[in-house]
């Protein structure tokens, strides 16, 4: 069985790939390295012993993608391409719209010329949108977002199914992920980010290896124990297991699919940088500062639906989360 992989030189996809490889599927990357680099491919390579065919092309260059299409027997497609940094998404909504809705157009086309039907997509638990409270269940009412980024996964999701409505054998699993952290085991893979991060992990692993001075925390008075903000956070080794259940699941099934990926357990900050300071040894200088605009106080997943259905759980906890993501910047003080 050979996959395509869009964006699997990125974060969740590079550990993704080595799942799929380690499972015994072929695995073929695109990826435009807009936001990743190609090292990450050799070290998918390194920790498996395999090879993967890699095409370092954008999703947007339509003769690109059917040149993909054409020189493979593509099985399934598992689409991680696409921007994902919500604050530059509202500076720069044509951007994200076009490469992340014309990027999936063009696939999802290649992918009918070539008769492709199978299909997983990173969704994300920003389609629940604000009003919804958790345990957040697949079948809350999604479809509204705060922001482009967070748009263009709902409306993907909407033109997934639509694919499907018209053609029935076109099978679809949309993955809505929680919050992925962690790093693989080996310390060769883990996130990357291009300069200052904004996301809390990256954040704090920087403070760690002294890159950063503190973490500024968004807000210490919202309406939970410790008054900071609550995210479901799952290790990424743990979400590309998921993957694997799912791509399963989009050959076995027809249908749209859709599982919330998470581990049905909320950490506040605090807590976070507390199981962080363990794994480093050491205690990290923090700020507390205003709320960030946009964040919700408590966002936390229903896992069971995926458990279920799919056979999947999370089996990594915080403390492992924050270990493996420790060893990796350690062990990659400057990135990958
Ligand atoms: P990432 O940026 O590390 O990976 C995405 C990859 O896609 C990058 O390697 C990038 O170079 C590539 N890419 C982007 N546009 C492309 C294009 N037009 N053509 C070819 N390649 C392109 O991000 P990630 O954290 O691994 O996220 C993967 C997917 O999961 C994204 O769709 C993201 O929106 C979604 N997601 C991520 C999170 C998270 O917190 N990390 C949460 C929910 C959903
Ligand atoms: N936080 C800080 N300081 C920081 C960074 C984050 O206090 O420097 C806090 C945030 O306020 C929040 C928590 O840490 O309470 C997690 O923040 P992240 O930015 O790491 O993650 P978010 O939950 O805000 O965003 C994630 C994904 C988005 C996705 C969103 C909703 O990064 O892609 O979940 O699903 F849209």
């Amino acid at each position: 069985m050979t996959i395509l992989v869009t964006g699997g030189a990125g974060f969740i996809g590079s550990h993704t790939c080595v799942e799929l490889l380690q499972a015994g599927y072929k695995v073929i990357i695109v990826d435009n390295l807009c936001n990743s680099k190609e090292e990450a491919v050799r070290r998918i390579e390194r920790i498996t012993g395999k090879q993967v065919v890699f095409y370092r092309d954008n999703l947007l260059n339509e003769e690109a993608v059917e040149r993909i299409f054409s020189e493979n027997e593509i099985d399934a497609v598992i689409h991680f391409a696409g921007l994902k940094a919500v604050g530059e998404s509202v500076q720069k909504p044509m951007e994200y719209y076009h490469n992340n809705l014309t990027g999936t157009l063009v696939l999802c086309e290649a992918m009918r010329r070539h008769g492709v039907k199978r299909f997983v997509f990173s969704s994300s638990a920003t389609v629940y949108g604000i009003e919804a409270a958790p345990p957040l269940k697949e079948e809350m009412p999604a479809g509204s977002a705060t922001n482009p980024y967070g748009w263009t996964k709902v409306m993907l999701e909407q033109i997934l199914t639509d694919i499907h409505t018209a053609d029935p054998d076109f099978s679809v699993v949309l993955l809505r992920y929680f919050n992925p952290i962690g790093a693989h085991e080996s310390g060769l893979l883990g996130e990357d980010p291009d300069g200052i991060p904004t996301n809390l992990l990256p954040y704090i692993s920087q403070v760690a290896i002294g890159r950063l001075d503190h973490l500024n925390i968004y807000g210490d008075d919202y309406e939970t124990p410790d008054g900071t903000g609550i995210r479901d956070y799952i290790h990424v080794v743990d979400l590309a297991r998921g993957h694997l259940k799912a791509v399963e699941k989009a050959m076995k099934d027809n249908g749209v699919f859709v599982y919330n990926l998470g581990t049905g357990k909320g950490y506040s900050v605090l807590e976070v940088l507390h199981a962080f300071e363990k794994a480093c040894g050491r205690q990290l200088p923090y700020v507390i500062g205003p709320r960030r605009a946009g964040d919700l106080p408590v966002s936390f997943a229903d896992a069971s639906k995926a458990k279920r259905e799919l056979g999947f759980e999370a089996k990594y906890g915080i403390e492992k989360m924050c270990e493996d993501s420790w060893n990796f910047i350690k062990k990659n003080p400057n990135g990958l």
